[in-house]
């Protein structure tokens, strides 16, 4: 029998316009913060000769791919919500850049030990990291109807939550992605079961909130702002409407300087942009990228400068 063979760790999105954010001859550290198979890092490298890639995953799988790019790149274990502490071991000064690529790896969802897919079988965990104090089985097994439902709603934006949230309560204990997949489906009308596949949404909520994602990224986003040095550049890939939404106010609030009425002789508000915004409206993939990479389709890159200390 023939082997089947290995599929990529994960096709970079947007590749080379988050390499065209940063400027030519750019120097000192750029940290990806989710290096995943570091398909970012490696085009940034390339584009960029002068700097050096200080890698950040809280899946310890990234580390394996990160030792393959040499010695320009430096893999740090961990939370990016933690990046000032994660960066203090490794003595970074000059930070250039900070760069998020947000959500799950391919490599994630195809091994399925870990529950992520909703394609095949694997214990019910979700976490990205053992860092997470939260599995997707204490989700699915222990969470009232209506918190189920809420998150379901909110981060699955699925409007059948209160169905799933139902039929899930009905048919636990559930330990297996393949069968709380199966019960998703069977529960949501049969309309939304010829689309895309019926529990992709509700998957994508609970792997949300056992990794509190969004909690993670409104604390990295603070803390790349922080460690930045002036003229460096934040930039942001999201693949979710809310995680978008946090992105965009953040840097609109960093690049809105004064705030006075227009006719005041002078500013009373004192208040002065630390921002300046690279992306008016998101970046995102065009037909080809998406057509070549279904995972594109979704993505917005959103980017600043920072202009003042
Ligand atoms: C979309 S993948 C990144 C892929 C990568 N840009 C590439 O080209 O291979 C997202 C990665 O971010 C990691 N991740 C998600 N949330 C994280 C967090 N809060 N801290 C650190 N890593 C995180 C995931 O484990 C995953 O490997």
């Amino acid at each position: 029998m023939m082997d089947r063979p290995t599929p990529p760790y994960h096709l970079p999105v947007l590749a080379a316009e988050v390499a065209a954010l940063l400027p030519v001859g750019s120097r000192g550290v750029v940290v990806d913060a989710t290096f995943g198979g570091g398909g970012h890092t490696r085009t940034l490298l390339a584009a960029h000769p002068q700097i050096r890639v200080i890698g950040i995953d809280r899946d310890p799988d990234a580390a394996g791919q990160a030792a393959a790019l040499g010695g320009r790149v430096t893999f740090l274990a961990g939370n990016f919500r933690r990046l000032e502490e994660l960066l203090r071991g490794v003595g970074a000064d000059e930070i250039a850049a900070v760069f998020f690529d947000l959500g799950v790896s391919s490599h994630q969802l195809d091994v399925g030990n870990r529950g992520l897919s909703y394609h095949r079988g694997g214990p019910l965990d979700m976490r990205l990291g053992e860092d997470s104090a939260l599995t997707a089985d204490e989700v699915v097994n222990g969470w009232d109807e209506a918190d189920l439902a809420r998150i379901i709603r909110r981060y699955g934006e699925d409007p059948s939550a209160a169905r799933i949230a139902a039929a899930i309560v009905r048919a636990r204990p559930l330990h297996d992605s393949a069968d709380l997949a199966g019960v998703v489906a069977a529960a949501v009308p049969a309309r939304v079961r010829r689309r895309a596949h019926p529990a992709r949404r509700t998957f994508q909520a609970i792997r949300i909130a056992v990794n509190d994602e969004l909690g993670a990224l409104a604390e990295g986003l603070e803390a790349a702002l922080r460690v930045l040095s002036p003229g460096g550049r934040v930039a942001v890939i999201s693949y979710h409407s809310l995680e978008d939404r946090t992105v965009k106010r953040r840097l609109a609030a960093g690049a809105a300087g004064c705030v006075c009425p227009p006719d005041l002789p002078v500013c009373g508000c004192g208040r002065v942009a630390e921002l300046r915004l690279l992306t008016r409206r998101p970046l995102v993939p065009g037909a080809e990228e998406v057509a070549a990479n279904p995972r594109a389709r979704s993505a917005r890159l959103r980017a600043a400068e920072k202009v003042r200390p």
